[in-house]
């Protein structure tokens, strides 16, 4: 890789640059009206990894937003990685929360403030230009290079998986790399072994016909809100558990090894709760919190509506009221059967006064990785170059879908080298990204193409 790391240093302004090109653009995947922009940030993907020097590229259409591919194969002998990060964006309300416009690229003290920045255009970016280093530099890649960049992540991937199944051959590779996750902290690199999957509802409750006079009717007539309410707190019992019948059963449990290496993570629980401007971090009982967030499954209310909520008081008796849950699953929950479990439990549990809708909304399989895999070590060898650390090895609570679909269905690895920082702010007002961390990440992509060239896969 002569001259390959020397190239990146000397062009961070560059890369900067096109990055916040990138930025600026709107691509929010749910939002209707944006079609247009997340269009524009494919295109924007699409001459990267051109100007980056692959041999093909190709926008694909598809019923939602557009998936980008591109490949350079320098010997088919060689192992073949193939990058896989999302264009897409979260909305950005509430607006009136940002600093600097989300769509405005500033940056602050070493960081560059953007919705996106880290979640994940800043972190797909990186792999665009380890790539381009070594072509620009005269230098063959040691590896060969493949590109799955989609646009509809943050709304549950609906049209990735069909779209793998149908290109299986374009697709294959040895190892699937992801930079869509966090490091442990600052100054702690870390490679990623296991994301939490996702089961996600709509429930709604109608009583009556119309919102009634609680005088007049409340006594005679179901409250739905009420019912709604007590159908969720039933959902845990008073030491946190999950009270949906089998839903443990498919819990994989941590291994004692697993449980020893989070207790030598650096975490500080009085930072942690400081930071979040929080007091106690109440959760099932026997397990850490880092246990909770890595390996127990949750149940969450994502959102409530019924009844007034304005200024003063209404009395009011609301016809409907409506509930958003989803639950994080663990290694080896299957979606569709928790979605199956929670449906009979919740439909047990409501009265027959009141009409229940349930309505599956985006799911996704969990995955850990088998921590011996040559690609692995390889990762590890790249960030100890990159940024000067050895990385720990953590889980994480998030969910990215497809990488379970990688493993399932094409039985491709994945490594999970996140460069972001668990205080960026993903999906929140003012998410950034450490530019010292973008800069390191591109020289560890650089480097782990590198070291898998000799991992011996
Ligand atoms: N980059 C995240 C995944 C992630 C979340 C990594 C938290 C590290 C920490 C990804 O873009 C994301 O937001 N995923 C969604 C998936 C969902 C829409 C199916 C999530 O986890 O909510
Ligand atoms: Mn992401
Ligand atoms: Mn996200």
């Amino acid at each position: 890789m002569k001259g390959v790391i020397e190239y990146i240093e000397q062009n961070h302004e560059r890369y900067l640059g096109e990055l916040n090109e990138f930025l600026k653009i709107p691509s929010v995947s749910t939002d209707p009206d944006a079609k247009q922009d997340v269009a524009k940030a494919a295109e924007f993907v699409a001459v990267q990894l051109q100007a980056a020097g692959m041999d093909k590229v190709e926008i694909f259409p598809t019923e939602g937003h557009p998936i980008v591919c591109g490949e350079a194969m320098a010997d088919p002998d060689r192992p073949t990685v193939l990058v896989y990060g999302h264009y897409d964006v979260q909305p950005v309300d509430p607006i009136e929360l940002w600093e600097t416009g989300p769509f405005e690229p500033a940056i602050r003290q070493g960081e560059l403030y953007a919705r996106g920045a880290a979640d994940d255009k800043g972190q797909v970016f990186i792999h665009f230009k380890s790539a381009e280093a070594f072509l620009a530099t005269g230098n063959e890649l040691p590896v060969n290079v493949k590109y799955l960049i989609e646009g509809e992540e943050e709304i549950g991937s609906p049209h990735l998986d069909p779209f793998i199944e149908d290109n299986q051959e374009l697709l294959d590779a040895d190892v699937v790399m992801v930079s869509d996750t966090a490091m442990f902290a600052r100054g702690v690199p870390s490679i990623c072994y296991a994301l939490r999957g996702l089961a996600y509802f709509q429930l709604d409750l109608e009583g009556a016909a119309t919102d009634l006079h609680s005088g007049s009717f409340g006594g005679a007539v179901v409250n739905p809100a009420f019912e709604l309410s007590r159908i969720l707190a039933e959902m845990k019992d008073s030491t946190g558990r999950i009270t949906i019948p089998g839903f443990y059963d498919q819990v994989r449990d941590l291994t004692d090894r697993e449980r020893q290496e989070f207790d030598r993570l650096p975490f500080d629980k009085a930072a942690y709760m400081k930071d979040l401007g929080i007091r106690e971090l109440p959760g099932e009982e026997g397990y850490s919190p880092l246990e909770r967030l890595w390996s127990r499954p949750t149940f969450e209310v994502n959102g409530l509506l019924s009844g007034f909520s304005g200024e003063g008081a209404k009395t009011v008796l609301p016809a409907r009221a409506m509930a958003k849950v989803s639950m994080r699953l663990v290694p080896d929950q299957d979606p569709e059967a928790i979605a199956d479990l929670f449906e009979d439990y919740v439909r047990s549990l409501t009265p027959s006064s009141v009409r229940l809708e349930i309505t599956r909304m985006h799911g996704g399989k969990p995955w850990i990785a088998a921590l011996e895999h040559p690609a692995l070590v390889a990762t590890a060898r790249a960030i100890k170059k990159g940024f000067g650390k050895e990385p720990v090895f953590q889980r994480e609570g998030g969910s990215i879908p497809v990488v379970a679909t990688f493993a399932e269905l094409m039985d491709i690895p994945s490594v999970l080298m996140g460069i972001g920082l668990p205080d960026e702010n993903a999906h929140a007002p003012n998410e950034r990204l450490n530019l010292d961390n973008f800069y390191g990440g591109i020289k560890s992509s650089a480097y782990f193409l590198d070291e898998l060239s000799r991992s011996g896969l």
